[in-house]
């Protein structure tokens, strides 16, 4: 029998525990935990003392470790470990997403330098194995499109606004008892965890890194009673999307902003603190994957599949960067927009261009608008946006497909608007 695969795992909180778990009740997969680097002293551990180390030294420069598996929680560090990691020859295993989208193409760079692999299925969207599909199975099908839902707390907080009715506040705080949400929230519902997973998928997907900061990134933190009453009545959901579209001319679209859906969209159904990935592609047509974004054995069983992958021998080819000439995020892009706004600030549809309105509606104090506005538009704002009180959701193409949308709606919105 081969020799058992020998890792040092950093971390031994919700993905690091699950770890130990699924290691220890996995038949299949020869591989061990030899030594664990945490950082609280005081913490009490639920596994005996003599497994853990506070010196990052002893797990990254032990010559006997084949993978480091880093799983802590602030980014810098984790990239510092990884790094060193990498450099001392050791295969690396991580789930951290914002450090991987953050220096993704540094990253790239140091597994070619050194010949050593880093695999990060759960950085992207939890259980569900898109990274490695996006590499492998889709590596020579012409993708046109990656979307999907990819922040279980955004995701819960939505539906459970939808289906009780219940305002922002008490739902986010619901959600942090119970632990799907950090006491501070700020990653997840201002889309950033979002956009990090987006900006690594889109990688994989089309062989473009977008910088973060290039990525339009609206959350759920402005989401009210007013926007779900107006999503009932139209038969729509609303969700927090993540998608990157190819355009003509070597562009490409990519954004992650709140979206009215329809129910006849694939993430329709992802509710909960369910994920749901869309795959477009020329010759495979639609496909659609759903599962588990985060949890302690959920996000442990995509690192375990990284081990795995790595008991053979397998790395990212990074084949779509090889294959595709890069592509510009595309700034003018028109995109058909809810916004909502308190009665008085209407000076905000100029600053952002607002345009081709087609529906005015106003009543107690509150407003909003169904336009067009461009991308970079709202690139440039969207900072600041986050803390003004605006709701900005995505409004579906093709409103002929909805009934009474927008022709009888808008008739009876500008009577409502005018009275
Ligand atoms: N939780 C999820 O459902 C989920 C899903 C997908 C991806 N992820 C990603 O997985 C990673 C781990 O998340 P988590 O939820 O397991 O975090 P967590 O529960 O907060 O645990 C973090 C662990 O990291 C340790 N740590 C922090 N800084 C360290 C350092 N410098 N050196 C060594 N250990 C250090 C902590 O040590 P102490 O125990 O000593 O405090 C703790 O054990 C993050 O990158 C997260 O984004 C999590």
């Amino acid at each position: 029998m081969a020799q058992p695969l020998k890792l040092g795992l950093f971390g031994f909180g919700t993905v690091g525990q699950g770890l130990y778990g699924v290691l220890n009740e996995t038949r299949g997969l020869n591989a061990e935990i030899v030594r664990i680097c945490v950082k609280d002293r005081q913490k009490q551990r639920p596994i005996a003392r003599e497994h853990f180390t506070f010196e990052p030294s002893e797990l990254l420069e032990d010559p006997e470790l084949d993978v480091i598996v880093e799983l802590i929680d602030t980014a810098d560090e984790a990239f510092a470990i990884v790094q060193r990691a990498l450099a001392n020859g050791k295969a690396v295993v991580t789930a951290n997403k914002k450090m991987v989208a953050e220096h993704l193409g540094e990253l790239v760079e140091l597994q070619q330098q050194y010949g050593v692999p880093l695999l990060y299925e759960a950085a992207c969207a939890g259980s569900i194995p898109i990274v490695r599909n996006l590499e492998e199975y889709y590596d020579n099908d012409l993708l046109s499109s990656l979307s999907g839902v990819l922040n279980g707390t955004c995701n819960y907080i939505l539906t459970r606004m939808y289906e009780e009715s219940v305002d922002y506040a008490p739902v986010l705080a619901d959600a942090q008892a119970k632990g799907f949400a950090e006491s501070d929230p700020t990653l997840d519902v201002d889309g950033l965890d979002a956009k990090y997973k987006l900006v690594i998928l889109t990688g994989h997907a089309f062989g473009t890194i977008p910088a973060p900061a290039d990525v339009l990134t609206l959350g759920i933190r402005q989401a009210s009673a007013h926007d779900f009453q107006f999503a009932r009545e139209k038969g729509y959901k609303l969700q927090l999307e993540a998608l990157s579209r190819r355009l003509p001319g070597e562009r490409l679209a990519s954004y992650v902003l709140p979206r009215f859906v329809r129910p006849s969209d694939l993430i329709h159904n992802v509710s909960q603190e369910f994920n749901g990935v869309v795959v477009e592609a020329a010759f495979a047509e639609q496909q659609f994957f759903m599962g588990k974004g985060a949890g302690s054995y959920p996000t442990a069983s995509a690192v375990l599949s990284d081990i795995s992958a790595l008991s053979f021998s397998y790395k990212y080819s990074y084949k779509k960067r090889a294959q595709n000439a890069p592509l510009a995020l595309d700034r003018d892009v028109t995109l058909r927009v809810y916004l909502r706004y308190p009665t008085g600030h209407e000076p905000v549809l100029e600053q952002l261009g607002v345009h081709n309105i087609e529906v005015r509606h106003s009543a107690e104090g509150v407003s909003y608008v169904i336009g067009r506005l461009q991308l970079g538009t709202l690139l440039s704002r969207h900072e600041e946006l986050r803390h003004e009180p605006f709701f900005l959701a995505l409004m579906p193409e093709q409103p002929e497909l909805d009934q009474g949308e927008p022709a009888e709606a808008a008739a009876a919105e500008a009577v409502a608007a005018r009275s």
